[in-house]
């Protein structure tokens, strides 16, 4: 009964607000972002993956455009820079943290290298 109790009132506890739930949050996007290191890429695949959702912008084999030239650039060694902006997109460059998984990502970030 006391355990019923217990169950219920921390079923109805309402979810954590203020600074403490965006540490939280924080905490697990770097989490997220410590996981897709973990992924090995794919050259072949990224190929297409980037023709499909990047070249447009970036340029055919990643030599710029719209936006700037990914291939060859010191971001493709800073991992955690990369994904953050991969993922999140910063400014006119878009997120694909809801349209990409993070293998497909991976699998860019390897082709990128060989370009
Ligand atoms: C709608 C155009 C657009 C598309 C599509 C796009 N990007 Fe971008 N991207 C940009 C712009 C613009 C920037 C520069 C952002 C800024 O102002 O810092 C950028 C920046 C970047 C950077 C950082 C470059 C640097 O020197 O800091 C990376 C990496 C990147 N994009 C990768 C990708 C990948 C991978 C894809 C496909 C999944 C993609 N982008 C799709 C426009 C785009």
């Amino acid at each position: 009964m006391d355990r019923t109790k217990s169950l219920r009132r921390q079923m109805a506890a309402p979810p954590l607000r203020g600074p403490d739930s965006y540490g939280i949050a924080a905490e697990m996007a770097r989490i997220s972002v410590a996981a897709a290191f973990m992924l090995v890429g794919m050259a072949g695949r990224g190929a297409g993956i980037f023709e499909n959702n990047c070249r447009a912008c970036h340029g055919q084999s990643a030599s710029g455009g719209v936006g700037p030239k990914v291939a060859k650039n010191p971001i493709l060694k800073q991992q955690d820079l990369f994904w953050e902006t991969v993922l999140h997109g910063r400014g006119p460059m878009p997120a694909w943290s809801t349209v990409l998984s993070e293998q497909d990502i991976a699998d860019i970030h390897a082709w990128l290298l060989t370009r």
